[in-house]
């Protein structure tokens, strides 16, 4: 199965994010992600045989367990990748700590792990058509609460992310 660990914005949230998929969507043109699509990868696993998710658990038990607050406020694009999202113009320390130990945990499980930098984005807008300068956007504050390990399942032609397992995160 696909999988992939993952920020999910909260219900307060998420159709705030939908909106401005919907938004972007209409002034670049492409496909804007449906608001219960959107997150904000962590780690990309891609295909894992079945016998081995049951180490994926442990993996995310032992993760930082502190909540933290991002601020998106930037829009971009990536063209090779066919994407444009929206993403904190500032660095969280407490987001890099836990992608780090997440992707030291997987690595140490023998899961393969990404070497290229991370760069913390929410894919609002697939295939756009336009191009899309970096430009600031009206902040969205997320306390991020949760943190996921999510399934992508194809539905009726349509992917749709699924949690599979999750822990809260909590404010100390
Ligand atoms: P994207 O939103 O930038 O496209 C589920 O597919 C999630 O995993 C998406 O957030 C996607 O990032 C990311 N993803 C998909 N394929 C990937 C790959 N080959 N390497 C890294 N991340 C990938």
């Amino acid at each position: 199965m696909r999988l992939f660990f993952a920020l999910v914005p909260d219900d307060a949230l998420r159709p705030l994010l939908g909106e401005r998929a919907i938004d972007l969507a209409r002034a670049i043109g492409g496909r804007a992600v449906p608001a219960h699509n959107i997150h904000l990868t962590l780690a990309f696993l891609g295909e894992v045989d079945r016998a081995r998710v049951p180490a994926l658990r442990p993996i995310l038990d032992a993760m930082p367990r502190d909540a933290f607050m991002l601020v998106l406020d930037r829009v971009g694009e990536w063209r090779r990748a066919g994407v444009a999202w929206i993403a904190p113009s500032v660095a969280s320390p407490r987001l890099a700590a836990l992608h780090a130990a997440l992707t030291e945990a997987l690595r140490g499980a023998g899961f393969p792990v990404e070497a290229r930098p991370f760069q913390p984005h929410l894919t609002l807008v697939r295939r756009p058509s336009r191009t899309l300068a970096d430009a600031p956007a009206d902040p969205l504050t997320w306390r991020v609460g949760r943190l996921s390990l999510m399934r992508s399942e194809a539905v009726g032609g349509a992917v749709r992310y699924r949690e599979d397992a999750g822990v809260a995160l909590a404010v100390e």
